[in-house]
């Protein structure tokens, strides 16, 4: 006899607390960043996790953890569920890891009440999302897609070292990335929880968001060539300083997404040769991004950071060099599937709202291939990306009840073979 699925506040937490002590000591925050060895033993503490809750599991050739619970449909139609577990430098506890904990809580609290799906279900904890030193996000999401692009082997860290040459030390041959792509003509719907990481949910009182769409994405990384001088003897008339040149984009870059709805612009690093405070900076180099729900003004900004940077360069005698790394486009997720998450969460009397999400997901690349929804839970105070960042227990378990109940419905609208 099936019983009701009721996800377990108290796995949720003690899976949650269990990766938050896999961190790099030596950093702030719950700092687990992609190519680390935190990020490989967490990676495998979430590859047990699935192994206990009754998964098979495998590392695919693109270091996503992937763990699948046979449906009774017998290998036909698959539903997929996932996030990720790598942060960013000195994140929180909850950003992806509540999506892939939940997921894997999903399983457990189906085989508890003795449910069996029609579909398989697969577990994914995509590698990689956040961006890495090498400027690249959403790895394993994008292998798996088919969407990496074998050029991105060949991109460079500030120390010149290539993404390909760092790969084994996470254990992926790079030779064998492209072997990740999964066959998505198969999969019924990707369905991804997440923290929201913004104040929205909170200031509304509303316990579930449904996010119609994710933002975009252009990131670039702009090298500014000057000379270095003598910083009491050189004239100010006379320097080519790259620093200057490197500050005015800056400010460009905050001009430019300024005042546009929904529209951000970010320079997050920027480093000087020679570092020395006596000395006229020869060289700066510096990646920043823009975002926006709209590709078009994407573009505009683009084109106006590369104006920007050029003629921040000319004035003083500076090269400037701006390449775009990332262009990830808009993505409108599935507005049928939205009604049936809502439906879910309607059915569980929670109360919910539709968002759109500033921040980046593997669902945005998912969406290109696969009909996909995406669940937020509220995040205290809106922090994220930090150390502060909190979502109540209750909070996460309630996102997992409408994540189970979604999984539930998706799965008997879908016509299989069982
Ligand atoms: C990922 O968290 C991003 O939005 O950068
Ligand atoms: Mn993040
Ligand atoms: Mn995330």
């Amino acid at each position: 006899m099936s019983r009701d699925i009721r996800p377990s506040e108290e796995r949720i937490w003690a899976d949650i607390e269990a990766l938050s002590e896999i961190t790099d000591s030596a950093l702030p925050g719950w700092t687990r960043q992609a190519l680390t060895q935190a990020d490989v033993d967490g990676r495998h503490r979430v590859r047990e996790s699935m192994q206990q809750a009754g998964m098979e599991t495998w590392i695919d050739t693109a270091g996503n953890v992937i763990g699948v619970l046979a449906g009774t449909a017998g290998g036909g139609r698959q539903l997929m569920l996932g996030s990720h577990t790598d942060t960013v430098e000195g994140g929180g506890r909850f950003d992806g890891v509540s999506g892939v904990v939940g997921a894997i809580e999903v399983v457990r609290a189906l085989r508890e009440a003795d449910r069996r799906l029609r579909h398989d279900l697969v577990v994914v904890d995509f590698f990689s999302e956040e961006p890495n030193r090498f400027g690249l996000s959403c790895v394993g999401s994008r292998a798996m897609t088919g969407t990496l692009g074998h050029d991105t082997l060949g991109w460079t860290d500030s120390a010149g070292v290539a993404f390909g040459e760092v790969l084994p030390t996470a254990g992926i041959d790079p030779a064998r990335v492209g072997e990740a792509v999964w066959d998505f003509s198969k999969v019924t719907a990707f369905l991804e929880l997440h923290v929201e990481q913004g104040p929205h949910l909170e200031e509304l009182g509303t316990q579930i968001g449904l996010v119609e769409t994710i933002t975009g994405v252009s990131r670039f990384r702009a090298l500014f060539n000057g000379q270095s001088d003598h910083a009491g003897t050189t004239p100010m008339s006379r320097r080519h300083d790259a620093g200057c040149a490197a500050a005015g984009t800056v400010l460009a870059v905050e001009r430019i997404a300024s005042g546009q709805r929904d529209a951000k612009g970010t320079v997050g690093t920027l480093t000087f040769t020679p570092e020395a405070v006596n000395v006229v900076t020869q060289r700066a180099e510096m990646r920043g991004e823009f975002r926006s729900p709209d590709g078009t003004w994407l573009r505009h900004a683009e084109e106006s950071l590369t104006r920007a940077a050029a003629t921040e360069a000319t004035g003083r005698g500076v090269t400037a060099d701006v390449e775009w790394s990332t262009r990830q486009e808009p993505a409108g997720l599935s507005g049928g599937l939205l009604g049936t998450v809502a439906d879910a969460v309607d059915g569980l009397g929670l109360s919910r709202s539709t968002l759109y999400s500033g921040a980046e997901h593997d669902a945005a690349v998912l969406a290109r291939r696969v009909p996909t929804a995406m669940l937020f839970v509220p995040s205290r105070d809106g922090r994220s990306h930090c150390a502060e960042e909190f979502t109540d227990p209750a909070g996460i378990t309630a996102g997992v009840a409408a994540l189970a109940q979604s999984v539930l419905r998706v799965d008997a609208a879908e016509g299989t073979t069982s």
